[in-house]
């Protein structure tokens, strides 16, 4: 895999603890030669609120405010969760994988149901039939036999589950540190050179 050349990624945050995964996520991507289209759910925006301190303003202006500027090869298109006129909701888009960071148990049983209420729940269904890369970092503890059973469900049509545990033996200084070592799993499963987190051999 060639991993310098210019990738698209969908990105969704849903209103699970842990908003701050995707917003990483999300700078990492536009730090480098990405293509990112952002859903962010209704309570993806309110979790946002509560944890990262969003106020409702445009995106973009958020974005700004946490540091975050595309660089000029990036390009960053936000979609609304309910418009299904949009590009990953069709199979015919052709795209490098789906991150939903972080993923609620609500939206992990809706694609494991198959449901696609939502551009988000869409968009996933898509990366399932059209063997996208799709990886979810679901967030909830402790869980359910119904969780477990909807992310072996989910796996065992072709998603990744990264639930966000992050690695303490990076030596990491922050919570963005830490956040950062799971976004950096999530980059090397998209085969997007990163280096927030040196190989283990390495460190
Ligand atoms: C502050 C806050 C934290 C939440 N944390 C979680 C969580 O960690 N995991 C989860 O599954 N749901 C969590 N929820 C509940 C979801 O937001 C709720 O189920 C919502 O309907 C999910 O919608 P979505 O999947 O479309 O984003 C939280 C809600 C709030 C307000």
């Amino acid at each position: 895999m060639n991993c310098s050349e210019s990738k698209t990624i969908v990105i969704a945050i849903c209103g699970a603890s842990g908003a701050l995964y995707g917003i990483r996520l999300l700078k990492a991507l536009l730090e480098r030669n990405t293509h990112v289209y952002l859903i962010v759910s209704s309570a993806g925006k309110s979790v946002l609120k509560h944890e990262c301190g969003y106020k409702g303003e445009a995106f973009e202006e958020f974005l700004c405010s946490k540091g975050i500027h595309p660089i000029p090869q990036a390009t960053l298109t936000i979609l609304d969760e309910h418009d299904f006129f949009t590009p990953p909701a069709s199979g015919s888009f052709r795209h490098d994988g789906m991150v939903i960071a972080p993923c609620t148990m609500g939206t992990l049983g809706a694609i494991a149901a198959g449901l696609a209420s939502n551009l988000i729940q869409r968009a996933a269904d898509v990366c399932l039939k059209e063997k996208h890369p799709l990886i979810l970092l679901p967030r909830e503890t402790p869980l359910s036999t119904i969780h477990l059973t909807n992310m072996l469900k989910v796996t065992r049509a072709g998603a990744t589950i990264m639930p966000p545990c992050p690695s303490f033996y990076t030596g990491a200084q922050s919570i963005d540190d830490l956040v950062d070592t799971v976004v950096a799993r999530a980059l090397d499963h998209l085969g997007i050179e990163q280096n927030l987190v040196k190989p283990w051999a390495q460190a």
